[in-house]
């Protein structure tokens, strides 16, 4: 990763590459609609018209992910149950030695592993082998081919649309920050503040996100469209416990991707007092969580010892929606991209 070449950096971004979209052995470069007038990418939305009629009742709770990681399994086999923290810390080692595979050639390689062990009776082995394979398989459809996970198309149609000039951006459980990176190309010049308590987040995940790739947003000295990279950004990353951030109600917009869903119902409240905490009156909470569908529920199991370090749920997006009213907010806008559910939110 962060071997290519960046877009226009000495001739400035020509308009034969917006509109193009092109695969690098580790993810996808997308760079269609550069104006957001055709991102359609948000799907549903809406659908929902007045929240305070739902119940959980008719719409059910959402579905719980059991199958857990094994590295998980063989430490608290040894140490007991491992902390919230630690999992995170597992988790984000795991997941984003993914984002740096040269996919193709771990998949050939995989492969030719595979019938190698099988040629030799390695029963063993082989079932390894088939593992991984599968595994990298999926994750080359999943992120590198549909852009499924980093979805900057359906990021953008979800962000877009926002009354905000230069915002403070606080982006909760950062990770790697990809979203808020979109966000500060569609409304640049501000600032963001991205929040991880694990150091590695920072270091590594963030640290190492590629400075080649090219985030679609806009130029605000003329408001042509424009591409970002994050070495243009004005970034500050904490690496702090979100319960000892020292802010008052200062930004514009807050931000989670990913994070809801690690609470059981019990801390649900607790999590949408986070992202009310910090924000300006009049400001946007923006959140996104993991579809309940069935493709989601079979990439879960088999990218488990990957991914599944965590509590982890899967809603839909009545059930995400009615977390968050009952948190407290007014849904501005609400609907599904790829993989995850979005909403768009301000305190009531
Ligand atoms: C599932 S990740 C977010 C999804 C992300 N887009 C990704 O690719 O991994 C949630 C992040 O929140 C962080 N996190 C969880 N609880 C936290 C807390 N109390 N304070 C700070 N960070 C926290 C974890 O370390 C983790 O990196």
């Amino acid at each position: 990763m962060g071997t290519e070449k960046r877009l226009g950096e000495e001739e400035g971004v020509s308009n034969h590459q917006f509109h193009t979209t092109r695969l690098t052995p580790s993810y996808r470069i997308d760079l269609r609609n550069p104006t957001n007038e055709y991102v359609d990418q948000f799907f549903n939305a809406n659908q929902v018209s007045d929240w305070s009629n739902l119940s959980w009742k008719e719409i059910g709770k959402p579905y719980e992910v059991k199958s857990l990681a094994s590295s998980k399994k063989e430490w608290e086999k040894k140490h007991g149950e491992m902390s919230v923290k630690t999992s995170w810390e597992f988790f984000n080692r795991s997941f984003h030695n993914w984002f740096v595979k040269d996919i193709p050639a771990e998949l050939k390689n995989s492969k030719k592993q595979l019938l190698s062990y099988f040629s030799r009776f390695q029963l063993r082995e082989v079932k390894h082998a088939l593992g991984e394979t599968a595994r990298l398989s999926l994750w080359n459809y999943a992120h590198r081919i549909e852009d499924g996970v980093w979805d900057p198309r359906g990021k953008r149609a979800l962000f877009e649309g926002l009354d905000v000039k230069k915002p403070r951006i606080l982006f909760l459980g950062a990770a790697e920050g990809y979203e808020a990176m979109q966000l500060y190309a569609m409304y640049p010049e501000g600032e963001v503040v991205m929040v991880d308590y694990d150091e590695f987040c920072h270091t590594d995940r963030f640290g190492h996100f590629p400075t080649t790739y090219p985030f679609l947003g806009i130029d605000p000295a003329t408001n042509h469209h424009k591409v970002w990279y994050k070495d243009q950004m004005n970034i500050h990353y904490m690496v702090e416990d979100i319960r000892n951030l020292p802010f008052g109600k200062e930004f514009d917009i807050v931000l989670s991707v990913g994070l809801l869903e690690h609470f059981p119902d019990e801390y649900k409240e607790a999590v949408m007092d986070w992202h009310r905490k910090f924000l300006k009156p009049g400001g946007y909470v923006i959140m996104t969580t993991p579809r309940l569908q069935l493709k989601s529920r079979l990439f879960y199991k088999i990218m488990a010892d990957v991914m599944n370090h965590t509590y982890r749920e899967l809603m839909d997006i009545r059930q995400m929606g009615l977390y968050v009213y009952e948190g407290g907010f007014n849904i501005k806008r609400h609907g599904y991209i790829k993989v995850h559910n979005g909403i768009v939110a301000q305190p009531r």
